[in-house]
Order: C-alpha cells, then structure tokens, then sequence
C-alpha cells in the first residue's frame, strides 16, 4: 500500500556523500511506490546565523541536488519549509507538548551548543521543528541517516504524547527508515567521525559536486590503518570499513562481497576502484546539476511544490486547532 514520506535536507553547502548515500538515495527508492514530499528546510539551517544571499543560493541548489539524484518533481513534492507557514505554528504547538529535558538530552543539541549559555534558543527547540515537519503531512516514513535516529524517537514520543491527551486520530506516529549500508558514512581523514558538511578540512568529505582531482585526492588520501588486511571491521579497522562501506552502497554490493574480492589486495587497489566508482556515479550528476541550475525552471517546481504541500498542512492544521480548541 502506497505510505506517505517525508524527509528534508539543509540548505547549506556541501551535500556529501553521507547525505547521498544516507538519505537521497532512499527518497528515490521511495518514491516508486509511496507518496513523497522531499523538504528543503531553511527554518531548520537559521539555527546558526546564515548569509542570506548565500541561504537563498543554497535553496536552489539542495533543490537541483534533489532534482540530479532522481527525485522527480512528477512523483513526488519538493518544496521549501518556510512557504509553508504550518511548520513553525505547529511546532510551537508541539513545544508546548515536550519537555525540556528529553531536549535537553538530544545529542545533537549537546555537541552543538556545547553547554554555552548562550547557544541559540532555535538550536534547542530544532527537533521540535523537526517533529512538526514531519506531523504535519500525517507521514508514515521518515528515510534518514541513523543520526537522525534520537528525534525521530522524540517525534513518535511526542505524537504519542498528543495523541493520548487529545486523541488517537491527532496525530499519525511515524517510523524511521535508515539504510543497511550507508546509514552512516565517516570522515575520510578521522574514521572515527561521521562524514559532516561542516568540518573544516575539505578532504574529509566527498561532496556531490566535487571534480575528479578533488574525489581522487580525498579517496587516495584517507586515513586507513598499518596492518594492510582489506577487512571490515568498523570498531579495529575504521577507516577502510568506512571505504568498503561506501563502495558498497555505490555499487549496491555487499561488504561481504567486497571483502572477498580484495581478499589479499593493497590499500591502494581498494581506493583506485573507489575512485574509479565514485568519478562514475557522480560525473553525470554534475552535468545534470549545470542544465537544471541554468533551465531556470526550479522557482516554478518550488512554488509548485509549496502550493501542493502547503493544502496537505492545512489539513492537518485545521485537525490540531481543532482537538486543541484553538481559535474558533
Ligand atoms: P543534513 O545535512 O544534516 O541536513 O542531513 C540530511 C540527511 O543526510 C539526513 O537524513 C541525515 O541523516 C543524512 N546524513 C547526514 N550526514 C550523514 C552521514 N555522514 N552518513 C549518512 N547519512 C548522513
Ligand atoms: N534534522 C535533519 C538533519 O539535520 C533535517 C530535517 C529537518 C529532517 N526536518 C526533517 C529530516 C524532517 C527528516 C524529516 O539532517
């Protein structure tokens, strides 16, 4: 039976490899057989001060991103968070059904604000919002990576929450769906962290849009270890089962596979084959990414897809106002 999904990405810079693997390529898979709405979440990216012209460009971008990975604005909606005005009313609504301790206990919250004082009030309510998006279009699949795994546990929490207060039929709780291989992929240069837009060092991560030289140096240059075994073992072995991991998820192979394929091969083989794997997946991407930026053709999928989405979340709306007893 066809579900509906949700998901969302940030409209910053720099989608990697981690956020293809993790989460676009499910919204592809997804989208055959459910009935998808694919978000650019600009509300979520202002809970660290951004440039504004660069948020707008970045807008535009994670949405031809969407576009040249196979969402297809056909099948599926893509729009913008804040051309939907029920994201923020229902997460304040939200807000006033959660606790400040089960927030208080997010670890994305605890690595981002480092306990500061002053570390934005936006950046402690941030998985509220991100419960609201997801309530508000009645969504039954949530595809992520698995660091997104903590708020979606609060979501259901929360909606469960709701619903016994107000109602069983307030809220749909929705599920997770976080990939096998590629749930969570790490830093080429430290293993031990995951692959992230943010980190300073551009080698530590393989972004979409990246050329040829920049994919090569950042493969041959990952950290590995010295014992020279070609195995998969995340905890002794971190950095080559993060290379088998993502070789893997490209290439839809198992590790195990992999494994006994470079059985007795070279640290050097595995990277010159990933990088000959990752050039392949991602060359057309690039050139798909240049027609549709310049086709001009985005703003008109955007408003679209923001008028589509924007009817489903005043269902959803009226329904809340209306269990809550708000307005009249
Ligand atoms: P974000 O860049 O934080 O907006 O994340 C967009 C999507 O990519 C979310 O579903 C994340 O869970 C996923 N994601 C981000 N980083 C990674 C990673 N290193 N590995 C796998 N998935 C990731
Ligand atoms: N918090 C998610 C991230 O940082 C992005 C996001 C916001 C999201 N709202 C969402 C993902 C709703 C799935 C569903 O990656």
């Amino acid at each position: 039976m066809s579900k509906r999904v949700f998901s969302g990405v940030q409209p910053t810079g720099n989608i990697h490899m981690g956020n293809y693997l993790g989460a676009l390529k499910q919204f592809v898979q997804l989208q055959r057989d459910n009935e998808c709405v694919y978000c650019i979440v600009d509300l979520h990216a202002i809970t660290v001060p951004k440039d504004p012209k660069e948020l707008r460009e970045n807008i535009l971008n994670v949405a031809a991103l969407y576009m040249v990975v196979g969402v297809d604005p056909a099948k599926s909606t893509i729009f913008i968070q804040s051309d939907v005005s029920g994201h923020a009313e229902l997460a304040w609504i939200l807000m006033c059904n959660s606790y400040t301790g089960e927030l208080s206990r997010m670890t994305q919250f605890k690595d981002k604000s480092r306990a500061s004082e002053s570390a934005p009030t936006g950046l402690f309510a941030y998985p509220i919002l991100m419960a609201a998006d997801i309530l508000l279009y009645d969504t039954d699949i949530v595809p992520v990576g698995s660091d997104q795994k903590q708020h979606i546990e609060l979501t259901r929490d929360v909606a469960i929450r709701v619903n016994n207060k107000y109602g069983d039929d307030t809220f749909v709780v929705p599920e997770g769906r976080f990939l096998k291989e590629g749930a969570r992929i790490m830093s080429l240069d430290d293993p031990t962290a995951k692959m992230s837009k943010s980190a300073e060092n551009e080698l530590s991560r393989i972004s979409l849009l990246d050329d040829e030289a920049k994919i090569k140096k950042a493969i041959m240059r990952a950290t590995t270890d010295s014992d020279g075994e070609i195995r998969y073992d995340p905890e002794n072995k971190p950095g080559v089962s993060n290379l088998l991991t993502i070789y893997g998820a490209l290439v839809d192979t198992p590790v195990a596979e992999l494994e006994r394929k470079y059985a007795g091969q070279g640290y050097g083989t595995l990277k010159k084959d990933l990088v000959e794997v990752t050039v392949q997946t991602l060359r057309p991407l690039r050139e798909r990414y240049t027609e549709i930026r310049a086709s001009g053709e985005l703003e008109r999928i955007l408003a679209d897809g923001a008028e589509r989405a924007g009817s489903q979340a005043e269902i959803v709306m009226k329904r809340v106002k209306e269990k809550f007893g708000l307005g009249l």
